[in-house]
């Protein structure tokens, strides 16, 4: 039996209360993400209840029961609190997906203060802008990225602790650095929660536009009560169920359903932090005994690559429910799925800013493959005309998603920038940046972005900071850069450049440009090809012309270039 049963049947007055009952609060009470999470599932019983399972590089595990994370949660926010953080405080996590990160999420949360996680294959450049916009005031982190934050310390005055949680004390510190090894801190048994309430901010992930730096999406604890209820509701989480979220913490999808969703039912998850690679997932869920999987169509894709006869060596009988979000989920995937774990992937829409799903499949309900389901209960989902943004209801026609605000996980600003949350807004819409066709049924059937961000791998990368970046470079005079198709991770970063003077074009040039943008912001926002041009497209006015450069690599219409200066 799922947990909803008709879910038809559900949406019929549906209101959040039922959320907020379950959960036991009421307007205005205290509500802390970390305390709902660890302390709550204790005192329910289940303190002995597996909370984490965790796999490392070279098959090392750990794990840790809810009482387990409980403990931790409090150590981490004592230590915290003793370097004099307090409420509102951003703290950063740079962490690969071990233990410590999952932990420190809950310690920063329990004392009220902002948690910052970001992905820890970031570059410097990538990492200093973040944490300059947010004003971060202590980064939790490993050795190994330590050399990244020690070349930027000096450019962030607000960053005042670095905190390692592997320091080996043969090595030397330097300036803010201090260590912090919880296994050898003192487990604190009783711990003053801070009293955050609905509206206090709880998580600043940060997002990629078009143009300008990345946006800090700021949620609030109250985001709680739609990541609860979505969570039960949509991935199904049942009390023995085991469930593995493949993202990283450093993107929404890792911290909405790959922490808070699931502990906060009192869920047994795992984390694998090693290297992808089909076998090794499979026999993860097979050693692991997973029953529910979220995962992302890149990865799917990367293992219908791998072929059918790999999943046959493995028993994943375990499998009870999958889904799937960040990219459009194409219908072969399903059809897949369908073929080899006797299952489909259902697929979720929602994004960093919405906080939770908002457009998704159930399980019960009847799925179409290729569409991305209906609206979520109690979200009111439309699709507007781009010109005058009014909603209409014809079938069939591409619109732009948009959503009635107050729901609970909606973001509650972009962080020091809240021109850019007001333009998110028109006649009373939230406007998610998305187009979609809607068919008779209701259901959405995404169509692509209203904008240049580039989907890569269901990462997003801004354009404008690949082309800022690439500008860095010596050779470089100037650049464009627009996605690229490809067939597993469906878009990539292409970029075209012109070059200074005295350099000449080449394969070595290339890919040192690469490693240039790889080191400096990341694997995901490295072009994987590169074009060198005489000249780039561009307006009267001067501005490059992405459109047509886009167009080409998709092989589209150009459609208007009137304003061309240099055809
Ligand atoms: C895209 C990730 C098609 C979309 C949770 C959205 C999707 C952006 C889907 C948000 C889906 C997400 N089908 N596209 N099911 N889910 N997207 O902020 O463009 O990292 O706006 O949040 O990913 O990405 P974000």
């Amino acid at each position: 039996m799922s947990n909803i049963g008709s879910l038809e049947k559900r949406i019929k007055n549906f209101d959040w209360s039922i959320s907020e009952k379950e959960l036991d609060y009421k307007d205005g009470n205290t509500i802390n993400i970390a305390w709902y999470c660890s302390d709550r599932i204790c005192q329910m019983g289940k303190a002995d209840k597996l909370a984490l399972i965790y796999e490392g590089f070279g098959g090392v595990e750990k794990e840790y029961t809810f009482n387990d994370i409980r403990l931790a949660g409090n150590t981490i926010g004592a230590f915290l609190r003793n370097l004099g953080i307090v409420q509102e405080d951003r703290v950063c996590l740079f962490m690969d997906r071990i233990p410590e990160l999952y932990l420190s999420f809950l310690g920063v949360l329990k004392i009220g203060a902002i948690v910052q996680p970001l992905f820890s294959a970031f570059g410097e450049e990538s990492l200093y802008v973040r944490l300059e916009n947010a004003q971060t005031r202590a980064i939790i982190t490993q050795r190994k990225h330590l050399s990244k934050v020690r070349k930027i310390i000096d450019k962030l005055p607000s960053l005042e602790h670095i905190i390692i949680v592997d320091h080996k004390e043969s090595k030397s510190l330097e300036k803010n650095e201090v260590p912090f090894n919880l296994e050898d801190a003192t487990p604190i048994e009783d711990f003053e929660i801070f009293p955050t309430k609905a509206n206090s901010p709880s998580v600043l992930h940060y997002t990629s536009g078009t143009t300008g730096q990345p946006k800090g999406v700021r949620h609030v604890h109250y985001s709680l009560i739609s990541q609860y209820l979505t969570t039960k509701w949509i991935l199904d989480l049942q009390d023995n169920d085991i469930y593995w979220c493949t993202a990283d913490p450093g993107w929404v999808t890792g911290t909405s359903y790959g922490i808070i969703g699931p502990w906060s039912l009192g869920i047994t998850q795992c984390v694998l932090n090693s290297g992808f690679s089909a076998a090794a997932w499979y026999k993860f869920i097979e050693k692991q005994k997973i029953t529910v999987w979220y995962s992302a169509p890149t990865a799917i894709r990367s293992l219908m690559k791998a072929g059918d006869e790999i999943v046959g060596k493995f028993d994943l009988s375990c499998l009870r429910h999958l889904a799937s979000v960040g990219e459009p989920l194409n219908a072969e995937a399903v059809v897949w799925s369908e073929k080899v774990f006797n299952k489909q992937f259902l697929d979720t829409y929602w994004q960093t800013e919405t906080g939770s799903i908002m457009i998704t499949n159930f399980p019960g309900m009847k799925i179409k493959p290729g569409s991305m389901g209906k609206a979520f209960p109690g979200i009111e989902a439309a699709l507007l005309d781009p010109k005058t943004f009014e909603p209409f209801t014809e079938h069939g026609k591409i619109g732009l998603i948009a959503f009635k605000p107050g729901w609970p996980a909606m973001m509650t600003t972009y962080w020091n920038n809240n021109e850019k949350f007001e333009e998110k807004f028109k006649n009373g819409w939230y406007l998610s940046g998305d187009r979609s066709s809607i068919d008779n049924d209701g259901y959405f059937w995404f169509t692509g972005r209203d904008d240049d961000v580039i989907n890569t791998g269901g990462h997003l990368v801004s354009p404008f900071e690949v082309e800022s970046a690439l500008l860095e470079h010596e050779a470089v005079s100037e650049s464009a850069v627009v996605a690229k198709p490809d067939e597993v991770n469906m878009e990539v970063v292409k970029a075209f450049i012109t070059l200074k003077p005295g350099y000449e074009p080449g394969d070595e040039l290339e890919l040192k440009i690469m490693n240039f943008i790889r080191k400096k912001l990341s694997p995901l926002a490295m072009p994987q090809d590169i074009e060198y041009m005489d000249s780039l497209p561009k307006t009267r006015s001067g501005k490059i012309m992405r459109r047509i450069l886009h167009a080409k690599e998709w092989g589209e219409e150009i459609g208007d270039v009137s304003t061309l200066d240099n055809e």
